[in-house]
Order: C-alpha cells, then sequence, then structure tokens
C-alpha cells in the first residue's frame, strides 16, 4: 500500500510517498481502506522529530491520528463490525496511508450524509473540543470564551459548547468574524484592545474559556474567568502552571466520539473544510496547517 512517511526530521517536503506491506488485522481489530485522514498541528510536531506520548517516531514513521473508511476485513472475535462498514476513529500515528489497522474500541459507524472529508478529520479536534468542555464542566447559562475559535478545535469547540447550552464568545482574526456568528459564537477579534471589547460583550463577565491558540488572549480570558479552574488551555501549557489554570490533553474514547457523531446526527454539528489534499501532497497540506490560520480542518484524501 502507499502510506506517507518522513523521510527524515525537518520541512513539509521530507514527508514521500513509501510503499509499505499491507498485514491482516489482529484479534479484536480491523482493517479500515482509508478514504480520508485529518491533518493537524502535532502531525507537524511529529515530522519534525517529536514523539507523542505513548509514541517513538523515528525515521519511517507515518503521521496522522484520525482517518475515516471503509472496512475490509475483520479479525477474530470482532463483534461490532462487519467488512463493508464506513466508519471513522483514531490511534495514535500512521492514518496517512492506504490503511489503517485498529481496534474496533477506536472507531465508529460514519453517518451515512457525513462526507469522507468531514469523517476523516473529525476525531482529532472533535475529542479535543469535548475533553475541554467536559472538564471545565461547561454547561447551561455559562457563558464561555474560546480563544482561536475559528480553528479545527476552536470550530467543534463553539458549537459543542453551544450544544451544552452555554453562551459562547469566539476570538478570531477580521477575516473569520462572519464565521463564527456562523457557528453560532458572538465574534470578537483577537489582539490590542481585547479586554475592553470582552468587557463590552461580556459585562455580566465570563465563566469558564477554552484557549486553542495561547498568546495574548489567554491571559486576557484569565483577567475574565474568576475561578482558574475553568480555564484551560490545549496549547500552552508551558505557562499553564504560572497562570493557575488547566493544561488540557485530549482523552480520546469511543464514548467521546460517539457523543460527536450523536451532535453531528442531531444536526448541531458542521466541520467546514480549510483545504482537502490528496495524500500525496501531503507536504502542502502541512505548509497550510503550519501557517496557523484559516477556517476549520485541513485533510487528506485518499483515491
Ligand atoms: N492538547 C491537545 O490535546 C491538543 C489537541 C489538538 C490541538 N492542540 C493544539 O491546539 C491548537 C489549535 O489546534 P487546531 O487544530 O485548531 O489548529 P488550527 O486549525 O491550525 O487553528 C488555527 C486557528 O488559530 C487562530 N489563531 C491564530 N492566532 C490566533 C490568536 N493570536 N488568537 C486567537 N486565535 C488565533 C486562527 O484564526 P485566524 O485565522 O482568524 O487568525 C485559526 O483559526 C494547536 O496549537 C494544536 O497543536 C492541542
Amino acid at each position: 500500500m502507499k502510506a506517507i512517511g518522513i523521510t527524515e526530521f525537518g520541512a513539509p517536503e521530507v514527508l514521500q510517498v513509501m510503499n509499505v506491506e499491507i498485514v491482516p488485522p489482529g484479534s479484536g481489530e480491523v482493517r479500515v481502506k482509508v478514504k480520508a485522514a485529518g491533518v493537524q498541528p502535532v502531525d507537524a510536531a511529529v515530522r519534525k522529530g517529536f514523539s507523542p506520548p505513548g509514541t517513538v517516531v523515528t525515521v519511517g514513521t507515518i503521521p496522522g491520528n484520525e482517518f475515516a473508511g471503509i472496512i475490509d476485513q475483520i479479525g477474530e472475535g470482532v463483534s461490532q463490525f462487519q467488512v463493508g462498514d464506513e466508519v471513522l476513529g483514531f490511534r495514535l500515528l500512521g492514518s496517512y496511508a492506504d490503511y489503517v489497522i485498529v481496534s474496533e474500541e477506536q472507531i465508529v459507524h460514519k453517518p451515512s450524509r457525513m462526507p469522507w472529508e468531514v469523517a476523516g478529520g473529525l476525531s482529532g479536534a472533535g475529542q479535543t473540543a469535548v475533553t475541554a468542555l467536559e472538564l471545565l464542566d461547561v454547561s447551561q447559562g455559562d457563558t464561555v470564551l474560546i480563544n482561536g475559535a475559528a480553528g479545527a478545535v476552536g470550530t467543534i469547540a463553539v458549537q459543542v459548547a453551544r450544544a451544552f447550552g452555554a453562551s459562547v464568545i469566539g476570538t478570531a482574526s477580521e477575516a473569520n468574524q462572519e464565521y463564527l456568528l456562523s457557528l453560532g459564537a458572538i465574534p470578537v477579534i483577537y489582539g490590542e484592545g481585547l479586554s475592553e471589547r470582552l468587557r463590552a460583550l461580556a459585562p455580566e463577565g465570563i465563566h469558564a474559556a477554552v484557549d486553542a491558540a495561547g498568546g495574548d488572549g489567554l491571559r486576557v480570558a484569565c483577567e475574565f474567568v474568576l475561578d482558574k479552574s475553568r480555564v484551560g488551555t490545549i496549547v500552552a501549557f508551558d505557562v499553564a502552571s504560572e497562570l493557575g489554570i488547566r493544561a488540557i490533553r485530549s482523552q480520546r474514547s469511543k464514548a467521546r466520539l460517539a457523543k460527536l457523531i450523536d451532535l453531528y446526527d442531531a444536526g448541531k454539528l458542521s466541520i467546514h473544510i480549510r483545504e482537502a489534499f490528496p495524500m500525496e501532497r501531503a507536504a502542502d497540506a502541512h505548509t497550510v496547517v503550519e501557517k496557523g490560520h484559516g477556517r476549520g480542518k485541513v485533510v487528506l484524501v485518499m483515491m
């Protein structure tokens, strides 16, 4: 099969097509013919040599921790899926490939109306957003600030917070203010003067904040949320303890992914695709993600 591997640690161009042997799934596992795989900022870190917890990244590693596709083989003891099922799921690495093998505990059925690009890019950003909102106890009546609301995680966090019954204020550049409005957030432009703009938008205060961008927006969030246990960053782990806030890592589970599917089926979640690239153009996809600006999700599609 074709896959995209790291030929050396470095710039996007080190991502190259490799030929890799296809193996059968083991007990409790399925093999999925991948149709789309999401691209995340962490994949760029992996490309430069970062090993996510529980992995050892080397030359030859295939990046990518989320995918969608069609099951083409099932291993012994698999009870929840059959060959031909359309699924989406998560793994630690290895999703930029024609096939992945995963435990049946790492996949859910794909809603038939969900496009492959959306399915391939839902798992990582979606589960991070849900993890953060759950850890911060976001619920009915809260006003929540989402810093970096237009990005992949932010796009989903805005909509899930709204589904949890919260009012949402989201930061983005001027170019993404209308987009945030369309997601259900009250938009605000990040940068100088953010405190004053927020004070005008939320005179009664802000109860919780999810930071998906770091920088000044996070520090401003800390001025507004009195209970620091309800401020969480998924980015700025280096300053989290100094600020007395939570450093949040995505906690992935089949149940959490199923929750996102329920929201999608209920019409409460839509995912904008920033750009979709053929798998062979993974380097271009990384270049786009590393710009750090734009709406929604970057994905690879497999032919
Ligand atoms: N802890 C975890 O488990 C975990 C999991 C997933 C992601 N992350 C991290 O979370 C971050 C976001 O991930 P992502 O996939 O959502 O990335 P992304 O899609 O690339 O997000 C980029 C977004 O950030 C916004 N942005 C850039 N500078 C900003 C600023 N100063 N203030 C507010 N927003 C700003 C951009 O908005 P404009 O285009 O309007 O500028 C853009 O919408 C990344 O650093 C990623 O590594 C952590």
